[in-house]
């Protein structure tokens, strides 16, 4: 992963010398005290124009800094240089989206501003969109792509689980990278975009349904000024966002899965309450029914805040009697089928009642989900 630093060859000047770009782009940089950052960037972007010849716009988007970066945008005197200044709705995602509507070109680059995105790589980025890709990601994860030495195992762990975490939506081997870069037309053409967080480049390849996503190798340098806003709550959220991506991606299947995995907590809940009423002396029948009252509610609540999380602003009572309702259909469902396949098709064995009562917890289970779904917890 640590080849040679592919920023450095770039500003040697060997990586561009044959490179010819014929399309207009804008560089959209969302910034937030990066006062001391922004003139270096604006000096790289500066002679990497004055190379390719095009228009290259650069727009970075603050969220009300306050800390110099409005006045050092207005210094630098270049027309082709903006900075929108936001005071609502702030995060990086938001003023990336924003800056993506206000851009004047027909490609749209996003840029950190800590310089850890090489601008060189821009040309190759924009090569690689004309030559057919929908989406092409600075990647430090392709070979030629690498990192500076002083990211330390955490670093490097948590990064590696939060790209394992996306690869059921994406194949590519940096999704989490925010260099990134893409056709106005397509952006513009995408709908409902509502990312939680930092991951806007994960948010547009599943929301877009891109599926040819190009990568170019970039050498990722560690910020020089100033610090990462990345915190632990930025990070806690991308567990939310990718909840919905999953759900946007695999519909469903991915409702299904959660309903199962509530269903499971309830076994635990079910036999913990269980545990600690005989402990404290309960008669068998108490002990028995306060274990499956609970695990009942405790179901109910799970899947209304999570499963079904988009119907969370309908009435409970009304949701939680549909629920044991669905809950009471899906066992005479259950009972039903295993009687009649113990009956009429599996024949009188030992193992048949056991096949005839997993097909029976099967179904009953799926009527119990499909009624909850799409009766109970009605979008
Ligand atoms: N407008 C705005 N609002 N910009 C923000 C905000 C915000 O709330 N938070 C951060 N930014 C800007 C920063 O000023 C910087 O230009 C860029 O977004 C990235 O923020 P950093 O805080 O420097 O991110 P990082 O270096 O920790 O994270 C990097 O690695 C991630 C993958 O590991 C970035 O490259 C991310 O884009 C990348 O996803």
């Amino acid at each position: 992963r640590r080849s040679k630093p592919v920023d450095r060859q770039n500003e040697e000047g060997d990586l561009l010398a044959h490179i010819v770009v014929t399309t207009d782009a804008s560089i959209v940089v969302p910034t937030y005290k990066e006062a001391e950052n922004i003139p270096l960037v604006i000096d790289r972007v500066h002679r990497l124009r004055d190379r390719l010849g095009v228009d290259l716009e650069l727009l970075f988007m603050d969220d009300d800094s306050r800390d110099g970066s409005v006045e050092t945008v207005a210094a630098c005197g270049f027309d082709w240089v903006r900075m929108i200044v936001r005071t609502e709705n702030r995060g990086l995602s938001p003023a990336v989206i924003d800056g993506f509507r206000a851009a004047r070109h027909p490609i749209l680059i996003c840029m950190d501003c800590d310089l850890s995105h090489p601008p060189e790589a821009i040309p190759h980025m924009i090569l690689a969109l004309n030559a057919g890709q929908q989406f092409v990601i600075g990647s430090r994860y392709v070979p030629g792509g690498s990192t500076d030495d002083t990211w330390g195992l955490f670093r490097w762990l948590n990064s590696a689980v939060a790209t394992l975490l996306a690869r059921p939506l994406t194949s590519a081997r940096d999704p989490m990278s925010g260099f990134f870069a893409l056709r106005k037309a397509d952006f513009d053409a995408a709908d409902s975009l509502s990312p939680v967080g930092y991951k806007i480049g994960l948010e547009l390849i599943v929301k877009c349904g891109f599926e040819n996503v190009g990568e170019v190798p970039i050498h990722f340098t560690d910020r020089q000024h100033g610090e990462s806003k990345l915190s632990v709550k930025e990070q806690l959220k991308y567990i939310q966002h990718l909840r919905r991506l999953y759900i946007h991606q695999f519909g469903n299947a991915m409702h299904f899965l959660q309903f199962m995995v509530v269903g499971a907590s309830g076994v635990v809940v079910n036999l913990s309450v269980l545990t600690v009423l005989v402990a404290l002396g309960c008669p068998d029948t108490i002990s028995l029914a306060g274990g499956i009252l609970v695990s009942l509610v405790t179901n109910f609540l799970l899947n209304r805040r999570f499963t079904f999380s988009y119907a969370r602003q309908n009435k409970v009572l009304p949701q939680f009697l549909g629920f044991l309702a669905a809950s009471v259909v899906g066992m005479v469902v259950n009972y039903s089928v295993a009687l009649t396949l113990r009956t009429h098709v599996f024949g009188s064995s030992h193992a048949a009642l056991y096949g005839a009562a997993l097909v029976g917890i099967l179904c009953g289970m799926v009527f119990n989900f499909l009624g909850n779904r799409y009766l109970v917890f009605r979008q």
